[in-house]
């Protein structure tokens, strides 16, 4: 095992340990929430996009077809092909942001929700 890394997901606010030998998207599937998109895993679907907004992250080869030059240039990576160097801060963009803010919601909201009764409680 390597280093373990602080990733904090701006959209939700949640932070996770990643291990630099770990990619930043199996990091945040051991954070063991629904909504994480999982696509291919290698590069090649483009679903698990995010932007990195501090920190040093190493990248494996990844497809221009996903991640243009300019949005490489701004932060952009592929969450599957992206291993944390140092803590790091990151934002889910187009479809990981949509998955995991909505399911982030509909988990907030049920926490809101009152308990069910309990089928022997009196009435
Ligand atoms: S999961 Fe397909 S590109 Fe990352």
């Amino acid at each position: 095992m390597g280093h373990r890394h602080a990733v904090s997901i701006r959209n939700t606010a949640e932070t996770f340990a990643c291990d630099d030998a770990e990619t930043l998207l199996r990091g945040m599937e051991l954070l063991g929430r629904r909504g994480i998109p999982v696509g291919c895993r290698g590069g090649g679907c483009g679903v698990c996009k995010v932007r990195i907004d501090s920190g040093e992250v190493r990248t494996e080869k990844m497809s221009r077809q996903h991640v243009s030059a300019e949005e490489q240039a701004s932060g952009v990576v592929l969450a599957c092909r992206a291993y944390p160097c140092s803590d790091v801060q990151l934002s889910a963009v187009d479809k990981m942001a949509r998955c995991i803010e909505r399911s982030h919601a509909r988990s907030f909201f049920d926490g809101l929700r009152p308990p069910a009764p309990s089928p022997d409680s009196p009435t």
